[in-house]
């Protein structure tokens, strides 16, 4: 059975949709956000700058803003659809959280940026750039961030395992993990969102900016190569803190 379709312009309905869907793909997300903006709230100085990259809904951003009132977030994607739900049912914390539109897909998607921030978080969002271009991105970020800056990343990322037994489970797991999720309201209703008055033109221009959706997925990005290439860009420091099968969390140190 498909799941309730939100109503039309029912703008909580599509936000707890989208975060629902992501929860189902992501295993103890709640936790792990909680454990993410608690990380910034207790090691970032006063009045910090965060930029979050492929924010989504800024659901993320609103909760670091929460548990750090002096703290100033840029949440930015390139989908103008998820942020404009996000913006209606979380607002903007007074100012402190703020929209904006980014391609990361672009070798000058840093420019504007009032370099250099304190610290960057980024959800399931750079593998979808591939590796060549998640490396860029990281090469990037070194030079966006302050030196002691913090980048916390959190993405599907294969761990290294020697054992091909091992390793052979571990890959089964985490896909028929996955496939198990199924259809969510979001992805089910998307099309509903075409024939809603207020969200047709936002998922219209979403469209043209992102593409038709890739045959396959990205592929996951390899933990152990994706540490390597967070030093190669220049971080001092980075360690994986958290995973669960192939989602990982990392804290890498400007
Ligand atoms: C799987 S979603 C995760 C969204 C959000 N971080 C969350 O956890 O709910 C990936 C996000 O990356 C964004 N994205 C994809 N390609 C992008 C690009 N080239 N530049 C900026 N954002 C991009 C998408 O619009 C989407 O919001």
């Amino acid at each position: 059975m498909s799941p309730p379709q939100p109503a039309p312009s029912d703008w909580r309905g599509w936000f707890d949709a989208w975060e629902s869907h992501m929860s189902a793909l992501m295993p103890g997300r709640d936790m792990v956000l909680g454990l993410l903006s608690n990380l910034l709230a207790r090691t970032l100085g006063a009045t910090p700058l965060i930029v979050e990259l492929g924010s989504g809904t800024g659901g993320l951003a609103h909760r670091i803003a929460r548990s750090r009132h002096d703290a100033t977030v840029l949440a930015l994607d390139l989908d103008p659809l998820l942020p404009a739900i996000g913006r209606r049912v979380l607002g903007d914390e007074q100012g402190r959280v703020v929209r904006g539109s980014v391609d990361l897909r672009s070798a000058d998607w840093w420019a504007d940026l009032p370099c250099p921030v304190d610290a960057v978080v980024t959800v399931a969002t750079l593998h979808v750039l591939g590796d060549r271009g998640t490396d860029r991105v990281l090469r990037d970020l070194a030079g966006v961030l302050r030196t002691g800056g913090l980048l916390l990343d959190l993405d599907w990322a294969v761990p290294e395992v020697r054992d091909p037994v091992l390793g052979t489970a571990l890959n089964v797991l985490s896909h028929e993990r996955i496939a198990s999720v199924g259809p969510s309201a979001f992805s089910t209703h998307r099309s509903a969102l075409r024939s809603d008055p207020q969200l047709a033109e936002l998922e219209q221009r979403r469209r043209k900016r992102l593409g038709p959706p890739p045959a396959v997925e990205p592929p996951y990005l390899d933990a152990a190569g994706h540490q390597r290439a967070l030093r190669e860009a220049g971080f001092a420091d980075v360690v994986e803190l958290w995973r669960h099968l192939d989602l990982a969390l990392f804290a890498a140190v400007r």
